[in-house]
């Protein structure tokens, strides 16, 4: 196995929160940096509360983990004075700071390029998050959240709590999953001809389905194309709500890994 992989974030509240509250957003900042090592490494203490239970609906499954720290990045910037965050200090950029990004979709930034960046700004009601398929750290590309689904706890002065059903951090864990090239478990969702498909979502050991589920599902409760075969509800690339996603399969760690092989090089540091 390899050495553990660490990936320094840039977060980026995009016109949101002010410097004075710096403290305030760095530590908001940390709180989704600890469910994402949490997620990745499959030591979320949700999966081993519900997995063992769920675990009947899917024979010789076991949840899939990395091996990844994400942290704040903190060390100087590369390319030398950083216009918004002192040298040596979190990257972590406020109110109109925060906003240098390219607003077209993927978002990039330059000045980022080499970080995983992560954008929470307001992209109106009814949308989480987006994300590029397979993201490029090259060009400091982002993941961008909406202000109600970033992160755990109560929020900040300027910049909201996140809202239940999704204030348990598991927006980003998907979005990053996209990053990372992973696709929706239903990578057509409602179109029950791709139970014709060979592998919907290209993913060898998520049952093939048809559809999203939303909300909390009993285990068990929703078929999947295969007879015999319930849809990985509890998967993050699915649509529950956080609190009912807390895995990755083994198969899906392995596309994510190799996606970070593929950007070995491309790390500012
Ligand atoms: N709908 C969004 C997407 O497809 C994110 C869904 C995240 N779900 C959650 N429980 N946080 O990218
Ligand atoms: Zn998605
Ligand atoms: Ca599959």
């Amino acid at each position: 196995r390899m050495a553990t992989l660490y990936i320094p974030v840039a977060v980026h509240f995009d016109g949101i929160g002010t410097e004075a509250d710096r403290a305030c957003l760095e530590a908001y900042a940390q709180t989704q940096i600890d469910v994402i090592n949490e997620d990745y490494t499959a030591t979320n203490a949700d999966q081993a509360s519900l997995w063992p239970a769920a675990s009947a609906f899917y024979p010789g499954l076991t949840p899939g983990s990395m091996d990844v720290q994400f942290c704040i990045a903190t060390k100087n910037h590369p390319a030398g004075a950083d216009p918004e965050v002192a040298e040596g200090s979190p990257l972590v950029t406020i109110g109109a700071n925060g906003s240098n990004f390219n607003p077209n979709f993927p978002e990039t930034d330059a000045t980022y390029a080499g970080y995983m960046n992560f954008i929470i700004k307001d992209i109106g009601p009814g949308l989480l998050g987006y994300s590029p398929l397979n993201g490029s750290i090259a060009n400091g590309a982002a993941v961008v959240m909406n202000t109600n689904c970033y992160g755990t706890g109560s929020g900040c002065p300027g910049v909201a709590a996140p809202v239940s059903p999704y204030n348990l951090g598991r927006t980003v864990t998907h979005e990053l999953g996209h990053f990372y090239n992973l696709n929706h478990t239903f990578i057509a969702d409602g179109d029950a001809s791709q139970c014709a498909q060979p592998d919907g979502d290209g993913i060898a050991d998520t049952p093939k389905v048809s559809s999203s589920t939303y909300g909390n599902p009993a285990n068990g409760s929703v078929d999947g194309c295969n007879a015999g075969e319930k849809s990985l509800t509890m998967n993050y690339m699915d649509y529950v709500n956080d609190a009912s996603m807390y895995m990755f399969t083994p198969d899906q760690a392995t596309v994510v890994e190799a996606y970070w092989a593929s950007v070995a090089g491309d790390w500012a540091f």
